[in-house]
């Protein structure tokens, strides 16, 4: 939602920050800009949309400046909203991803104050109001600034007399990439990945100042502190796509190494979470999107392996529901650990007195720190906004958690959990063969470009992947789509079912196989096109009109395998309409707004 970048140093500055722009797109698309300190001047060019469509012209090359790619919130995606904003004077300049609540009244007082906008964001008013404030001194009046503000925000400012960056955060992420003589800032890890793998998580409240020799950091109560230098452990190359035409389909390839990565080291000794510390008799899973559709997966894997009842619910509508008695453990989901929505209900959480543990993919990301627990997805950056090989390790998490959770409320034996850990094990080979398929999978999607509709049906722990395998198609492929438990078509949705309504159906060996039968005989009588995909079996050969069978694995473990086969016909659909798959239509890849 909004990706921001600084660079003080030496290089190129104009490269540093397209390229750091180039790394940031995938957080919003809607426009792209640059504002660079040079000859005492400040340049700026900004423009609606794509970067690769923007920076034709040279850029200077030095000294320091920021960067911003947008995802629109105030204000329609055009150039006059572009970031970065300039004050009155063209002294200062800023680039911000957040939301600020109060900007009407900052605006109005400021405009009866005699500033001009030109935007109709509610950025704009952060460069205005430091030209109010300022007074000769350029941190001095960022700082009072900053105390002005309300909402959600990463800002980063020049002035054009300096050679600071200024930057502050409150509840959007921004980190401090710390190089030798070059110092960054960006709003994520692997926009600095080029330039350096030392970085520094900023906290809420935070304010810094940063020159090329130099990081100083003071909290909210203004004193001035340390933050720790983290050593990152992803390389370049995983932010690179690596030979792939999409970073969707090298992320659905890495999801063997995802799948073995995350369980490393956790099979034989999990030191995650001690759930001997906590009193869990009933779990609630809260998040969005495709991470909520793995908390939907967990439940059946938390119910069956820990025998603990649970729920699940979307992080936005949690926070709206009142308060029970009850104090669930609870799990939250999140990739980027961004989503405020995610981690507005982990504080809501904490208010009911609830335990709480977060699922992400990014060190030191906000929700970490509103949890008691935290264990990481090792699925390496991932930056197609379709969630794949996340959602897989956020589900291998969910085995070893229920896993975990069985043995230390009594319900499960030593050796049942090591035959859990043994099916684990295998799922990475088993991944690779559907991967290694993935031309036959290719043809199959023909059918499904040409639909207007399509329905993905299933049953037990399979009813989530078939709500994953729909929205992954509607976000990618821009095809509607719904998901729905097979048994459920015939209260309503048969009405929509004709020959040009392909329906894939997710059918595995487990107890309701018989009834899935049932279901797929029920509408390949409505003659719809019937999709397959599940565990080898005659009778699914004879229903189904194309067929997928996976490699045999217990049915509490197939999603992993069944979702696997779903994303590769999302991406194969998507690319045959020739979809812009990495950087889907009015999407970011983490939504920091409500
Ligand atoms: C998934 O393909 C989507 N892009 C989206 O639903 C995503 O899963 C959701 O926004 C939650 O993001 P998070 O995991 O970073 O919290």
């Amino acid at each position: 939602m909004c990706g921001i970048v600084g660079y003080a140093g030496p290089k190129n500055v104009g490269d540093v920050l397209i390229r750091g722009l180039e790394r940031l797109e995938y957080r919003g698309y809607d426009s792209a800009g640059v504002a660079i300190r040079s000859d005492d001047e400040i340049y700026v060019q900004k423009k609606k949309g794509r970067i690769s469509d923007l920076f034709q012209g040279d850029l200077p090359t030095e000294s320091l400046g920021i960067g911003h790619t947008r995802w629109a919130t105030h204000g329609k995606p055009a150039d006059k909203n572009a970031h970065p904003f300039l004050d009155c004077q063209e002294n200062i300049s800023i680039v911000h991803n957040g939301i600020i609540d109060n900007f009407n009244s900052i605006r109005d007082e400021l405009t009866e104050k005699g500033h001009e906008f030109s935007s109709e964001t509610d950025s704009e008013i952060i460069a205005h109001l430091i030209e109010e404030n300022y007074d000769g001194d350029f941190l001095k009046s960022f700082k009072k600034t900053i105390r002005e503000l309300e909402g959600s925000y990463a800002v980063v400012a020049i002035h054009k007399g300096s050679d600071e960056l200024v930057v502050a955060r409150n509840q959007s992420p921004l980190v401090i990439g710390i190089g030798s003589g070059e110092n960054l800032v960006a709003s994520d890890a692997p926009a600095l990945l080029d330039y350096t793998k030392n970085i520094k998580y900023l906290q809420d409240g935070d304010i810094a100042r940063i020159t090329n020799q130099e990081v100083e950091i003071w909290d909210e109560d203004n004193t001035l502190v340390e933050r720790e230098t983290k050593r990152l452990n992803w390389d370049v190359e995983d932010a690179e796509k690596g030979g792939y035409e999409h970073f969707m389909l090298k992320e659905i390839f890495e999801q063997p190494k995802a799948i073995h990565d995350s369980l490393l080291g956790r099979l034989n000794n999990f030191e995650d979470v001690d759930f001997s510390k906590y009193d869990v008799d009933s779990v609630q899973f809260i998040a969005c999107g495709t991470s909520a559709h793995a908390g939907y997966v967990g439940r059946y894997i938390f119910e069956k392996i820990a025998k603990v009842p649970c729920t699940v619910e979307v992080s936005s509508e949690y926070r709206y529901t009142s308060s029970s008695e009850s104090s669930p453990f609870t799990i939250f989901f999140s990739q980027s650990g961004e989503t405020l929505d995610t981690v507005a209900a982990a504080r809501e959480a904490n208010r009911r007195g609830c335990d709480t543990l977060a699922v992400t993919n990014v060190l030191d990301s906000s929700i970490t720190r509103e949890v008691d627990e935290v264990i990481y997805t090792q699925a390496g950056p991932e930056i197609g906004v379709a969630a794949t090989k996340t959602f897989t390790t956020q589900v291998i998490i969910l085995y070893l958690l229920a896993i975990e959770l069985g043995l230390a409320r009594g319900v499960l034996s030593k050796d049942e959990a090591e035959n859990y850990k043994d099916e684990l094990r295998t799922l990475p080979r088993k991944v690779e063969r559907i991967l290694d398929d993935k031309e036959r999978i290719k043809k199959k999607t023909k059918r499904l470009a040409e639909a207007e509709d399509i329905f993905f049906v299933g049953r037990n722990i399979n009813y989530p992947v078939a709500l994953e395998g729909a929205l992954k198609l509607k976000e990618i492929a821009y095809i509607h789509a719904a998901g729905y438990p097979a048994g459920e078509l015939k209260h309503g949705p048969f009405a929509l079912l004709t020959e040009e309504t392909p329906v894939i159906a997710l059918a595995v060996r487990d107890q309701t196989f018989e009834k899935m039968l049932g279901n797929i005989g029920e509408i390949a009588a409505r003659d719809s096109p019937v999709f397959v995909v599940g565990d080898e079996n005659k009778e699914l050969k004879k229903l189904a009109d194309e067929r997928y069978f996976i490699p045999k694995v217990p049915p509490l473990f197939s999603p992993i395998l069944m979702n696997v086969v779903l994303q590769l016909t999302a991406y194969y659909t998507a690319y045959r309409l020739d979809r812009d798959i990495d950087k889907p239509r009015n999407l970011a890849k983490s939504v920091t707004v409500e």
